[in-house]
Order: structure tokens, then C-alpha cells, then sequence
């Protein structure tokens, strides 16, 4: 599938939630799968393939030690084993005060990385593809990747969530990621 790349417009929808996945959903997710790792991410949201729906993938099976724990409804559980995850109308509540800086890129903003400040460990809830509604409790890479990939579906984007410095700093990148998406027309 084609990336959607900054600023086309669906990259600022508040997506719809599922309330039932059909078989399109469970192709739209696969054809996500394999669009992400083609393009090397961790994550991929269905605005950017252009689609306005409560539907993102994730896989940081690479890095096993990139969390410290990793729980699923309620229980450890091995990270690698659930990965890659498939979610539906995810809800993110930050657990515990702290925060942590780390960098951040996205497939929507080629060649821009930016340092971005999230809270270090969240409980996410999801409903999966199947209609299971599911919890993780988890923190690292995989924390990031879940708030990143949900402020996908509500229209947040990571440039957002950067500081005014760092924002500046990244003018003329973020300028030719908008010159480039023009010239693509
Ligand atoms: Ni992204």
C-alpha cells in the first residue's frame, strides 16, 4: 500500500471507531503488516494508507529488550510472543507520574526524527480484530509505539508533541516534507 504522507488530510482525522471488524478489516490489517515492514517501521496507523478508521498495527518483536515488562490482561506475558499486534479503538491511560524522552520518527514524515517527551508506562485497552477486548500494561519502545499510533487515529501527529525548539530546528526538513508531498501530485 501507499504511505500517506504529510499534510495530506487524512493525517488530521479523528478516525471512526470499529464496532465491528468485517473481512476487510482483517485484509486492510495484513496489507498494513506487510506495508510496515516493507517500509522498515514499528508501527502504522490506517489514516496513513488513507484510511479514516480506529485501526493500527504494531511489531517491536525485533528489539525483545526494548520493554521492561509486559502484561496482558492482567498477566506477564512474553512481548515477542503477541507481536505483531493488531488494535481496534484503542484508550491509553498513562500509569505512574513518569516521563521519558526519547526519538521519534514517523512513515508519514520521511527523513524526520524528532526527540518527543511521553509518559514512560501505559495501560492500553483494544479491541482486537476478533471482537476480544484486550489490555496491555506495558512501558519502552512498545509504550511509545501505542501512544504514537493512537494519537495517529484521533489526528495527533508527532511534530505536535515536539517542542517549539526542536520543532524549530527541524524547519527545513519538515519544509522539504511538504514540497516533496506537492511535487508527488
Ligand atoms: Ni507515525
Amino acid at each position: 500500500m501507499k504511505i500517506v504522507r504529510y499534510p495530506e488530510p487524512v493525517l488530521r482525522a479523528r478516525c471512526k471507531s470499529v464496532s465491528a471488524a468485517t473481512p476487510d478489516h482483517k485484509v486492510l490489517a495484513k496489507d498494513m503488516l506487510e506495508t510496515m515492514k516493507a517500509a522498515n517501521g514499528v508501527g502504522l496507523a490506517a489514516p496513513q494508507v488513507g484510511k479514516d478508521e480506529q485501526l493500527a498495527v504494531i511489531d517491536v518483536s525485533h528489539n525483545p529488550q526494548c520493554v521492561t515488562y509486559f502484561k496482558i490482561n492482567g498477566e506477564d506475558a512474553d512481548m515477542v510472543k503477541h507481536m505483531p499486534v493488531v488494535f481496534l479503538n484503542p484508550k491509553i491511560e498513562p500509569v505512574g507520574k513518569q516521563k521519558e524522552t526519547d526519538e521519534e520518527g514517523c512513515l508519514s514524515f520521511p527523513g524526520l526524527r524528532g526527540q518527543i517527551r511521553r509518559p514512560a508506562e501505559i495501560k492500553v485497552t483494544y479491541q482486537t480484530l476478533d471482537g476480544e477486548t484486550v489490555t496491555i500494561e506495558t512501558d519502552g519502545l512498545l509504550a511509545r509505539a501505542f501512544q504514537h499510533e493512537t494519537d495517529h487515529l484521533n489526528g495527533i501527529l508527532f511534530i505536535d508533541r515536539m517542542s517549539a525548539a526542536a520543532k524549530l530546528g527541524l524547519k527545513k526538513k519538515l519544509a522539504r516534507v511538504m514540497q516533496d508531498w506537492e511535487d508527488l501530485d
